[in-house]
């Protein structure tokens, strides 16, 4: 059986739930280069987490260390989902444990349509969501679903790679830049649909250059510097924190 240590106990509190994702003083290396240096925090069941920090900070090997790829590699820490220790898996463990990345460059398969995209992610039913609910929560993958996915959009690749990670019934969703290089209009589509993914329960860490968006729809943010954790607190105090968003997010 694996016992959570309370992670969530602090000086100045007294204990609380065990959060249902703990990160806790993590360190991992790409070979000799020493990147994420002792990162800690956690993230509460249903909350939407920003992950911020300037070009370098190391928010994506932040977030490959938690996935278990094996690159950047964990040396030293302990990363809980749900009471499952993730730091004693190889990636493809942690993805059956629910964690589901969904990369900067989404990963789309080449050769397949949308829908074989999404069949193959499919675990067996009812565990993972149904094509059903999957074209219901993105109307525009619906009618696009013959299509090739590379041949999609930028803003519908991200879709898709999203509705990928919900076949495979993902219970921590880990998106890496999911606005990159689209449109305002939209980033209000997915942003809506992260919405209504949250309302069902999921639990999301969003890493995103454009913090004002992300911030937007988090309750909670971290700011990374050079591989350490500098901030930790609500959404609303980094957007009303003007120092702070000057010195580690040029906002
Ligand atoms: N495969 C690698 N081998 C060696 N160093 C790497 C590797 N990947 C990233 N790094 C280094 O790790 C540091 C953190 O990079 P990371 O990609 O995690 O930053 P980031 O916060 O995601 O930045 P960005 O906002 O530009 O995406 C950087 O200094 C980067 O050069
Ligand atoms: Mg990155």
């Amino acid at each position: 059986m694996n016992v959570k240590p309370d992670f969530t106990r602090d000086a100045n509190q007294a204990a609380t739930a065990p959060a249902y994702f703990s990160v806790h003083d993590i360190h991992a290396y790409y070979g000799e280069s020493y990147i994420v240096q002792g990162v800690s925090f956690n993230v509460h069941e249903g909350e939407i987490l920003a992950l911020l920090g300037r070009n370098g900070a190391g928010k994506t090997s932040t977030l490959r260390t938690c996935a278990r790829l094996g690159n950047p590699e964990l040396q030293r820490g302990e990363i809980w989902l749900d009471h499952k220790p993730l730091h004693k898996m190889k990636a493809h463990e942690a993805s059956q444990a629910g964690l589901g990345l969904v990369p900067e460059d989404r990963r789309i398969i080449a050769g397949l349509t949308v829908e074989e995209n999404l069949k193959l992610a499919q675990i067996a039913p009812p565990v993972g969501w149904s094509l059903e609910r999957l074209y219901e929560l993105f109307p525009r993958l619906g009618e696009r679903r013959k299509q090739e996915g590379i041949t999609l959009s930028g803003g519908e690749q991200q879709m898709l790679a999203i509705a990928r990670a919900l076949a495979r019934d993902v219970k921590l969703l880990l998106l890496d830049e999911p606005y990159e290089g689209l449109a305002p209009v939209i980033v209000d589509e997915i942003e809506k649909t992260l919405h209504e993914i949250r309302k069902l329960g999921m639990t999301t860490i969003i890493v995103e250059q454009n913090a004002v968006r992300a911030l937007e729809i988090s309750d909670r943010a971290i700011i990374l510097d050079t591989g350490g954790v500098v901030f930790d607190g609500t959404a609303a105090e980094v957007l009303s924190n003007a120092e702070l968003r000057a010195e580690y997010l040029a906002i």
